[in-house]
């Protein structure tokens, strides 16, 4: 059952206009929908409608019923054999079951409440209609609902009439003049607040924004609020884009199998994604909640007005989409701290995918469930390439090219394609080879050289290109990127490298291209052998093999003029460090830590200068995934153990200095969510994880633990509390069990913050944190039904602590292949999600392997495997 791009075939018929009637009934909602439909081809063809766990009542065509011989119903299809040459009608009544619906897509209820999941393949689940983002209709939608449980009723665009039916219910119409593919439909009912705003843009127009919340939530949406009107105005500043309605909504429910969706005028949100308090919710979340709300503010452009001809261009609106929230994020907050962060996520999650079973360039060639697809290499590699196109152009000439993708396709369904052509126009150069970024997978990798002649005065760049095979293709031709860089002389000075840019412009980073295989790149004059700042902001999505000396990284560390590049030798130092003292401890060695990468981390941790944001990244190790991304054979207790004696040696060996700068980033004002307060909380907390990180099996003084203890007592907010909570719980089993009771008291009405309190447990590094999870389970707090609660106990536990998760009894792996089993039957789309872990097992030693593969086999023999789960788990383990 796998579709193939290279078969992509036009709609053969059109609709221009939907009307939908909905009478919404827990279990059984009838749902009427009258397509006016038009052929798109001059050969004539059956029409064919999706339509999957559904009940087909009737359906007639131009006003008549029609027989059970005049149409079919299976596989998924409804198809009509003989239809007129002309515009018809076709009428559908379908009959669905809201409340049996766990798969979280279509139409289901979230705490009594009626929602709707569509992208992408979740419209045919309501009604039939050709499913497919190619066809662009004009919904008209009614929606009937009972007074007292439903006094909210919602669909897209704006609202025309409502009134009451004699019967006790009531009715409302919605007409959306935006021509939309089905997956942007969206339908909201239930007993909600409001809370209301304005925005008024800058042509003058007024907007109604609405946020619906239940009643209990009424005021955590302040923070959503102020975050929809900043990307507003973000986006007439920084793209010229404008809202096209009279009114936004976004409504927040517990039950969500993403982060949040971009229908149009009715956004639906997971409600981690909306719901703040000081109190509830931590500095990442309040800047979750910013960028998640921008993002799918920021489609209403990339993806509604301008969307996709079909499912293999997703990250033609979602990496453009991502892109513009991440430099909506830098706007609003640091912006080489957001870069930091980004990069993080390519390199720890991102190019594991790329180098895995699940392996698919930015745009797929083919899937069996496209659900499987959206992921990380569509969304922020996807972003990557945007970022690439943006750095070879120039923000100028990018932003001309965006003019021109929104002038040209406003109203279409497009392709990336069009997208690069967009931008060809704009820049006057070929692109062609460029978009090999999305047709290739895998991760680039560059080894960089490079000689320096004091005779010629000359210095020589070299770099060489290649790409591991991955299932598309085998042999890889060269990727077009840009690669940044600066060179610096002996006393860390900048060279002035860019000698040919114009007055005002960077001297110090040049930008190179790299298209060939192996390319040469010569700086003339230079007077002493330079030290090389390569891959400036991470100008490319590539790893980089580059032989430099401990002297020239802390040259760069403590010198360069790109942030990113400071950072980076830094990690580039630890990483080597911790590399060396794992191979120490798979011979048994002991550990130590070099007295200089100590003293790096400390120049960093005093250098007052810094944005405290930065400076807690840059004495941050690097993360565990990154570290075995770097292993030919992952040894997950080997990483672990190294890095936590490291993060304990920092703690003792710098404690006087950890504890001066905790004390002196002790905040005198209430909570307030800004850059600079969530940097000064950020570099706090991190210097109090390093003094309250234990050596394995070792214990803290009771001064260390009390004063966690006492900042998870005296904080105001959530950000400091969880904090300090997580450095008791996983310091100290007894101190740790004693504030989680309490902290259980204290929130258990709040299903956001039990998603904390579970997840911290589930993370606790201390032994013997599975057989919790396991009881966990049973907990009253714990749902298998809600994926937030999925993902706080299962898979943080099985996809965070990699430690326990990978222990060699294998009965992390057990524990997982249960939970999918569990789980499958219920929601697909997340139990096909929790199995990335398992997907991973090429990585690890013959004995891991051959446990991770049992569990593999064993959820592939279930009687009843999703298209979802069986893609992964065949893709895993393929030949
Ligand atoms: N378009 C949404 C976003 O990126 C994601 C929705 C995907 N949903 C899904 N069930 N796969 O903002
Ligand atoms: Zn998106």
């Amino acid at each position: 059952k796998e579709t193939f791009l290279k078969d992509y075939q036009p709609p053969a018929y059109l609709v221009d206009r939907v009307d939908l009637r909905i009478e919404l009934d827990a279990q059984s909602t009838l749902v009427q929908s009258r397509l006016l439909c038009r052929p798109n081809q001059q050969t004539k063809k059956p029409l064919v409608l999706n339509g999957k766990r559904l009940e087909v009542v009737q359906v007639a065509l131009n006003g008549s019923v029609l027989t059970r011989n005049r149409f079919t119903f299976t596989d998924g299809l409804l198809t009509i054999a003989h239809v007129p040459a002309e515009p018809f009608e076709v009428a559908v009544t379908t009959r669905i079951n809201p409340a049996e619906n766990t798969a979280l897509e279509g139409l289901y209820l979230s705490s009594g409440n009626y929602c709707t999941q569509c992208e992408p393949e979740g419209f045919r689940t309501i009604t039939c209609f050709p499913d497919r983002p190619d066809v662009m209709s004009v919904f008209t939608t009614t929606v009937i609902g009972d007074k007292t449980s439903c006094p909210v009723l919602l669909a897209n665009g704006n609202l025309m009439a409502s009134g009451d039916l004699d019967d006790g219910r009531h009715y409302a119409t919605w007409h959306d003049p935006f021509p939309k593919p089905s997956y942007l439909f969206a339908l909201v009912a239930g007993d909600l607040v409001r809370i209301s705003d304005t925005f008024t843009t800058r042509s003058g127009r007024t907007v109604a924004l609405h946020i619906y919340v239940e009643a209990r939530n009424r005021d955590k949406c302040g923070h959503a609020m102020r975050s929809l009107k900043k990307a507003m105005r973000w986006d007439e500043e920084h793209f010229g884009r404008e809202y096209d309605l009279d009114l936004y909504m976004i409504v927040a429910v517990d039950d969500f199998n993403m982060g949040a969706m971009e229908n149009k005028g009715l956004n639906v949100f997971n409600s981690k994604y909306v719901l703040a308090l000081p109190e509830t919710a931590t500095d990442a979340d309040y800047e979750g909640i910013e960028a998640v709300i921008a993002h799918e503010y920021f489609h209403n452009w990339t993806g509604n007005r301008i969307t996709c001809r079909d499912w293999f261009q997703l990250s033609l609106k979602e990496g453009l989409t991502v892109f513009r929230d991440q430099e909506f994020t830098a706007d609003m907050s640091s912006r080489p701290v957001k870069r930091i962060e980004d990069v993080n996520i390519i390199r720890s999650l991102q190019f594991r995918e790329d180098s895995g079973p699940m392996a698919h360039p930015v745009r797929p060639p083919s899937f069996v469930e496209i659900n499987n697809f959206y992921t990380l290499t569509v969304y922020n590699k996807g972003a990557e390439v945007i970022r690439m196109l943006f750095t070879l152009l120039g923000a100028e000439t990018f932003r001309q090219g965006m003019d021109i993708y929104f002038d040209r396709h406003d109203g279409q369904a497009v392709t990336c394609d069009d997208f690069v052509a967009a931008m060809e126009t704009a820049w006057g150069k070929d692109l062609s080879q460029f978009k090999r970024w999305y047709s290739q997978a895998g991760t680039p990798e560059l080894t960089v050289t490079g000689h320096y002649s004091a005779a010629d005065q000359q210095f020589i760049l070299e770099i060489e290109q290649s790409c591991p095979p991955t299932r598309e293709s085998v042999v890889k031709e060269p990727f077009f990127m840009p690669i940044a860089i600066g060179l610096l002389d002996e006393n860390g000075n900048a060279l002035p490298v860019n000698t040919d840019a114009g007055t005002g412009t960077d001297t110090d980073t040049k930008m190179l291209i790299l298209s060939e295989q192996r390319q040469q790149y010569f700086f003339p004059n230079i007077t002493s052998k330079p030290t090389v700042s390569f891959l400036r902001n991470f100008s490319a999505p590539v790893k980089v093999h580059h032989a430099q000396s401990e002297e020239e990284l802390h040259r760069l560390m403590t010198h360069d003029t790109d942030p990113f590049n400071r950072w980076e030798a830094g990690q580039t130092l630890s990483l080597r460090h911790i590399l060396e003292q794992i191979a120490n401890f798979q011979h048994q060695q002991p550990i130590s830590i070099r007295h200089r990468l100590v003293r790096g981390l400390r120049d960093f941790l005093l250098d007052t200068d810094l944005d405290p944001a930065f400076t807690a990244m840059a004495v941050t190790l690097p993360t565990e995934n990154w570290i075995g991304q770097q292993m030919t054979i992952i040894d997950p207790v080997a990483i672990f153990s190294v890095r936590q004696q490291f993060r304990a040696q920092i703690g003792l060996q710098l404690r006087d200095e950890l504890l001066q700068r905790y004390h002196d980033l002790t905040g005198d004002i209430p909570y307030q969510y800004n850059a600079v307060e969530a940097a000064r909380r950020t570099l706090r907390n991190t210097c109090l994880a390093y003094l309250l990180a234990p050596e394995i099996g070792g214990r803290l003084t009771p001064e260390l633990l009390q004063l966690g203890t006492e900042q998870y007592q005296r904080s105001d907010n959530m950000t400091d509390s969880i904090a300090a909570l997580g450095c008791v719980v996983n310091a100290d089993a007894a101190a740790g069990a004693a504030l989680l009771a309490d902290f259980y008291t204290k929130w258990q009405h709040d299903p956001l913050v039990v998603d904390k309190w579970l997840a911290l447990q589930a993370g606790c590094s201390l032994p013997g944190t599975l057989e919790h999870v396991k009881n966990l389970t049973g907990h009253a707090s714990f749902s298998i039904k809600n994926p937030n609660k999925v993902r706080a106990l299962i898979a943080t536990f099985c996809a965070t602590n990699h430690n326990q998760f990978h222990a060699a009894d294998g009965h992390g792996y057990c524990f997982l292949g249960d939970q999918v089993i569990r789980l499958d039957p219920l929601n697909p789309q997340i139990a096909a999600r929790m199995l990335t872990p398992l997907t991973q097992w090429r990585r690890y030693d013959p004995t891991r392997q051959q446990m991770m593969c049992e569990q593999l086999e064993r959820i592939r023999r279930q009687p009843l495997v999703s298209d979802d789960v069986q893609e992964v788990v065949d893709r895993s383990l393929q030949k």
